[in-house]
């Protein structure tokens, strides 16, 4: 076999072999391909697409080329969810100790924020002491006693996933369907749970701007699950503009406190629900979605999702006392007000340049490895569709440095769009598919 004759096939639009995607994907992994010729392969693949059977054998190839993780010790359905990335997207803190308060074993892989995307691990260092650094038997042991863990990507998962989306990132070849799906649902599988729960967000802040694309992916993502024996669900969820109120690490975990205490904002809630709904249903603690639902609420009412949030804090090395009094949290020395000029209506907030608007505060990651600051971000006072005044407070700037706090603040002016009219109101849930 030789890549050379891979690359002439797949540019000519036939479909490789699955001997012959398992030869490449093991051979990359190795080192005994260059990246030129793989270059070249995605590119192919980007122009001439992947059949579903291509699609699977790439998945399967990159969730062997490392560790899986065997959580076969752990009783009861083993449920995960994943999120394609978004804005204020602090969905896991609030879900995972409602589900986990149901009794359902979740077992979270989770990774850091890239860019203008913020990552849980990132979220969950507000907590002085948290660490995701787990062994695999603390990290069954934590699920099995508690009913939670979460857990960082260990480099030994998926390598050739790891290896290949590095270099899709500078070729311009990480925009395909396929590949998307086979890079997201490798690492999934080799994350060794029984159900799989996908938030595939869609809209400005999202990797799919459109719906179609979104439904398409999540449809993809379903199918590999599924063939590979797994319980699947994808929820496509609106990404348009931020989820929530607040954008920013220690915001966003003190706007995930509040939901945790029944003061969670409509949207974030909305997704919160049809995500938990589905995962109580994967892993039997439920009938009927409103049965589900309505255990889902009961965890709020009674606390026993905060309580679950603050024992997973302490098991994970964190200090729970920041759960029950959320304003020792990280604090910006800097808050700048923007405010509205004009009368109208919010049309709607560019989630991508609220999510610039935090990086550029230092709230994310230019690069890989750099350093956070926890403290600031941007919390929204107004969201699509609210009435606005001029002299109200659209949004405040919570920063550390006044020149960056400036162009933060111009970037959130930017984001906002007034008009004269309400827009129409959309469900945050765009559709389910299983
Ligand atoms: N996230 C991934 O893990 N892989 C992709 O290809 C895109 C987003």
């Amino acid at each position: 076999m030789r890549m050379y004759d891979m690359i002439r096939k797949k540019k000519s639009g036939k479909a490789l072999t699955g001997e012959e995607i398992r030869f490449m994907t093991e051979g990359y992994a190795k080192g005994e391909i260059p990246d030129y010729q793989m270059s070249a392969l995605m590119m192919a693949i980007c122009f001439q697409g992947m059949t579903k059977e291509e699609t699977l054998s790439l998945t399967l190839a990159m969730r062997d080329s490392g560790e899986m993780l065997d959580l076969s010790g752990i009783q009861g359905i083993k449920v995960d969810k994943h999120s394609t990335g978004g804005v204020g997207d602090k969905t896991s803190l609030v879900l995972a100790p409602m589900v986990a308060a149901l009794g359902v074993p979740v077992a979270k892989m989770s990774g850091r924020g890239l860019g203008h995307t913020g990552g849980t691990i990132d979220k969950l260092e507000c907590f002085p002491g948290f660490s995701t650094e787990l062994t695999k038997e603390q990290f069954c042991q934590n699920v099995n006693r508690m009913k939670m863990a979460i857990m960082g990507q260990t480099a030994q998962l998926a390598p050739a996933d790891k290896k290949l989306y590095a270099l899709r990132d500078v070729t311009a070849t990480v925009d395909q369907l396929s590949l998307i799906a086979s890079s997201i649902m490798s690492k999934k599988l080799a994350a060794g749970a029984d159900a799989i729960v996908l938030d595939v967000k869609t809209g400005s802040g999202a990797f799919m701007k459109e719906e179609k694309d979104a439904f398409a992916l999540a449809k993809e993502m379903v199918e590999i699950g599924k063939s590979a024996g797994k319980k699947m669900a994808a929820v496509i969820t609106d990404m348009d503009q931020p989820l929530g109120n607040a954008v920013g690490n220690s915001l966003e975990v003190k706007e995930a406190i509040l939901a945790l205490n029944g003061l969670g904002p409509q949207d974030l809630m909305e997704v919160v629900y049809a995500l938990g709904t589905e995962m109580a249903l994967a892993a039997e603690k439920a009938d009927t979605r409103e049965a589900a639902e309505e255990l889902l609420k009961q965890t709020i009412q009674e606390k026993t999702a905060l309580d679950k949030l603050a024992e997973f804090v302490e098991a994970q090395g964190g200090d729970k006392r920041y759960v029950y009094q959320p304003e020792l949290l990280p604090a910006a020395a800097i808050q700048m007000q923007v405010i509205n000029t004009e009368a109208g209506y919010v049309g709607g907030i560019q989630a991508e340049e609220i999510g610039l608007a935090s990086l550029i505060l230092g709230g994310g990651r230019m690069t890989k490895d750099s350093p956070i600051d926890l403290s600031v971000g941007v919390l929204l006072h107004k969201k699509r569709g609210q009435a606005v005044q001029p002299g109200e407070a659209l949004a405040t700037v919570y920063a550390n440095d006044m020149e960056r706090a400036k162009e933060a603040y111009g970037k959130v002016v930017q984001a906002f769009s007034i008009q004269p009219q309400a827009p129409k109101q959309a469900s945050m849930v765009k559709g389910i598919l299983r």
